[in-house]
């Protein structure tokens, strides 16, 4: 693809497929005007007829507490992604002892919802056991962080979709050559600590797609070009190292005015395919702390943005797995993580707090019934 095709995509995108999407969307609106849960195609099923999955990441807690919101996961979701259960402190109470019960939990909901599951995450520098830094030493880090590899992914072995292998392992402001950021395990272990984190997952899961896991990398800036650099690079060597990664998971969270559809990101989506990887989007929501009060004016800009990004993304064949953090405006991460000055509740997600579709669940609709189709 050229510059300027990869242009006009871009053009077009914000013009004429948006306008159209919310001239259906009204339509359908109106259909469902009541916002009962489950009303109209399931976001899994419109997903699933394009050949893509949809889903959420959620925790158990919720599930258990609210049956409303529990129905419309089991409804709209093809594929979950435990928000905590599977992190180090959710799963080692202590250095000697695995609690896998919630996951647990969370499996048996996945299965009895025909809902694939998948796996967040082996390797990160956060949601670390207090007791993390008095027992992991530079002499012990490679072979705690293998044992805990082969001990997690073997137990999932052969009912997981995919593993975040490992997490957020760049940030260019660290200041190193290779744009490695500055973790626990980079300091005990060396760079190398991803290589090995990869190996030991195929060595525990080798059906499971094996994730590259990264956040900021989709606006239109230079420190998020400086970040798709690094990524490129770290993928790349991977990929000719004959490391088994399989897929890059692009966390997503967005801000309304995020402009996430330009010509940088693009070609590094094009790229990224190039190196025989499949994209998932693994934690997509949508901030509006910069967006008017008014409910009606900033559920259109959240819809429209939602809208956009998916209509660009699934321009690209390699992106066949959608997940959003959380389904509904209920529960999710930005009403602590980075909530409005004004102190109104944020609407970053598909359902309302009342497990309501908002606009921002046809925008979603809309992209998936179009996609592929262009
Ligand atoms: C977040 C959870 O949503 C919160 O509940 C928790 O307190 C902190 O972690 N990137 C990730 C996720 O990869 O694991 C984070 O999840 C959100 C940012």
């Amino acid at each position: 693809m050229t510059r300027r095709e990869m242009l006009a995509i871009g053009v077009g995108l914000t013009g004429l497929a948006v306008s159209r999407s919310w001239r259906r969307s009204m339509v359908v609106a109106a259909a469902t005007r009541t916002g009962a849960p489950g009303a109209g195609l399931s976001l899994r099923d419109a997903a699933f007829a394009n050949g893509i999955t949809f889903g959420s990441a959620v925790p158990k807690e919720q599930l258990l507490a609210n049956p409303s919101f529990a129905t419309i996961v089991g409804q709209q979701c093809g594929i979950l992604t435990p928000e905590v259960e599977l992190k180090w402190k959710a799963l080692r109470p202590s250095p000697d002892r695995y609690d896998f019960a919630a996951g647990e939990w969370l499996l048996n909901f996945a299965h009895s919802h025909e809902m694939m599951f998948r796996g967040h995450t082996l390797v990160w520098e956060q949601a670390l056991p207090n007791w993390f830094g008095s027992v992991v030493t530079a002499q012990n880090a490679n072979k705690m962080m293998t044992d805990h590899i082969f001990t997690v992914a073997r137990r999932y072995a052969g009912k997981m979709h995919s593993w975040d292998v490992v997490n957020e392992a760049v940030q260019i402001e660290d200041g190193r050559p290779d744009g490695l950021k500055n973790t626990p395990w980079l300091r005990m272990i060396g760079p190398g600590y991803i290589e090995t984190a990869f190996h030991a997952a195929h060595e525990a899961d080798p059906h499971a797609t094996l994730v590259y896991n990264e956040n900021w990398i989709e606006p239109d800036d230079a420190a998020a070009d400086k970040k798709r650099k690094a990524v490129l690079a770290l993928l790349t060597g991977l990929k000719r190292n004959n490391v088994p990664v399989h897929a890059l998971g692009i966390q997503s969270h967005l801000f309304a005015e995020t402009n996430a559809c330009n010509a940088s990101y693009q070609r590094f989506l094009q790229q990224v395919s190039d190196l025989g990887l499949s994209i998932m989007i693994t934690e997509l929501d949508i901030r509006d702390k910069n967006a008017p009060a008014g409910i009606a004016t900033r559920d259109r800009l959240i819809a429209g943005q939602y809208y956009k990004y998916l209509s660009f993304m699934l321009l690209f064949p390699a992106v066949k797995t959608i997940i959003t953090w959380g389904l509904s405006d209920r529960y999710t991460w930005i009403t602590t993580h980075d909530p409005r000055p004004d102190g109104i509740a944020v609407r970053p997600l598909p359902y309302d707090a009342e497990m309501n579709q908002k606009p921002a669940w046809q925008a979603i609709q809309n992209a998936l019934q179009e996609a592929r189709r262009r």
